[in-house]
């Protein structure tokens, strides 16, 4: 079969397009003929490397795969070859005391596809056969692939950490990011009043087409007086934060009293500086956020099928110019998700 696989870290020449032997499926695994594979920006630090993190190099990368499930392993006995599947991004035990009470996410052992093992940029790849979800009739391959990590984690930020309630206002940074994109809509969704950040007219225009009630510019202007502005000076109740050092302190100066920041990245930057009195006096919360449950995940796809949410895809490209795709993500040019197909594009 044909694998991007990264030897080492570095710029996008580093992903290779290999031939490689079909990986076996092992107990309790299936092997999907991969149509399609999400690309999200954590593909992009697993390139790069971080400093500090050790990922276990060689890797095929890719967590965002739907396909057909070609073969299973001894103990499957929920799937069988010709099943269309999506992959559940994120593993864990299965077994210990998170796990046991469905927050997988909180697994001491959790792990992601093409992050701590093999994932899908590739002709077949080998995943456990719980994360194998199956994939509702009329839900695309291209589309299942453009939507659960991001969805997922944004899923995970606003509804089970945030608590959002109907009528809240929440502010959405990068509404085009994977992140963004699928913010804004699950906060409409549930009832929430929608400002959005983004970086061009384009991408402030696409944010209005997917629900967000305002859209501020991202790179000019000051964003703390437009939302101030927006909101009769009272702030926002919730802030999505991905962007990091680049936008948190005005994340937190957007807040409204008793509101909460909650952060799931740091694509600009780590480092955080807060006046710890703005915190206490205001009664603010930064709440911290990393993927979500199986579970959630599940009732993700069911409202995808069902149209209440929508994945946003931005291009579709055959996977041999997958370093393509990296290089739109990292120069900002990307509205939602691009994915890749190892059939070739149709
Ligand atoms: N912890 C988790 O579970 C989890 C899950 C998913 C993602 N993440 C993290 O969340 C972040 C977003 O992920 P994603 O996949 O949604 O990313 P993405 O699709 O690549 O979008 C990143 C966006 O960030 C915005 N941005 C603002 N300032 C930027 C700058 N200086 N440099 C680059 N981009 C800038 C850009 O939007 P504009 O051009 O509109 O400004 C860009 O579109 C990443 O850091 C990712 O690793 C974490
Ligand atoms: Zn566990």
């Amino acid at each position: 079969m044909r694998a991007v696989v990264i030897h080492e870290h570095g710029g996008p020449e580093v992903l290779q397009l290999v031939e490689r032997g079909l990986p076996e499926p092992r107990p309790d695994e299936v092997r999907v003929a991969v149509q399609a594979v999400g690309l999200n920006h954590l593909d992009t630090w697993v390139r790069r490397g971080v400093p500090g993190h050790r990922f276990p190099l060689p890797m095929i990368p890719g967590c965002d795969l739907a396909g057909v499930v070609d073969a299973v392993g001894e103990g499957v006995e929920h799937l069988r070859p010709g099943d269309r599947v999506l992959a559940a991004p994120g593993l864990s035990c299965g077994h210990c005391a998170a796990c046991a009470r469905g927050d997988d996410q909180l697994c001491a052992d959790y792990g992601i596809l093409g992050e701590t093992r093999d994932g899908g940029c590739a002709d077949f790849a080998c995943l456990p056969a719980r994360n194998a979800l199956p994939l509702p009739d009329g839900l695309e391959m291209v589309a299942a692939a453009a939507f659960p990590l991001t969805f997922l984690t944004a899923w995970h930020m606003l509804v089970a950490r945030c608590r959002l309630v109907p009528g809240e206002v929440v502010l959405v940074h990068a509404a085009g990011s994977g992140v963004g994109s699928a913010a804004v809509q699950i906060a409409r969704l549930h009832g929430a009043r929608v400002i959005a950040t983004a970086g061009t007219p384009d991408k402030r225009r696409l944010a209005l087409e997917l629900g967000a009630d305002e859209v501020l510019p991202s790179r000019e202007g000051d964003l703390v007086a437009a939302v101030r502005g927006l909101t009769g000076k009272r702030g926002v109740d919730i802030v999505v934060e991905h962007v990091g050092e680049a936008t948190f302190g005005d994340s937190l100066r957007c807040l409204a009293r008793g509101g909460r920041v909650v952060t799931c990245g740091a694509t600009t930057g780590p480092r955080l500086a807060a006046d710890l009195r703005h915190l206490f006096f205001k009664n603010l919360s930064i709440l911290g956020s990393t993927m979500g449950s199986r579970g959630e995940l599940l009732q993700i796809v069911g409202l995808v099928a069902r149209g209440l949410l929508r994945p946003v895809v931005d291009r579709v490209l055959p996977l041999a110019r997958v370093a393509e795709g990296h290089r739109a993500l990292e120069q900002r040019e990307v509205f939602g998700k691009i994915v890749l197909v190892p059939g070739g594009v149709a």
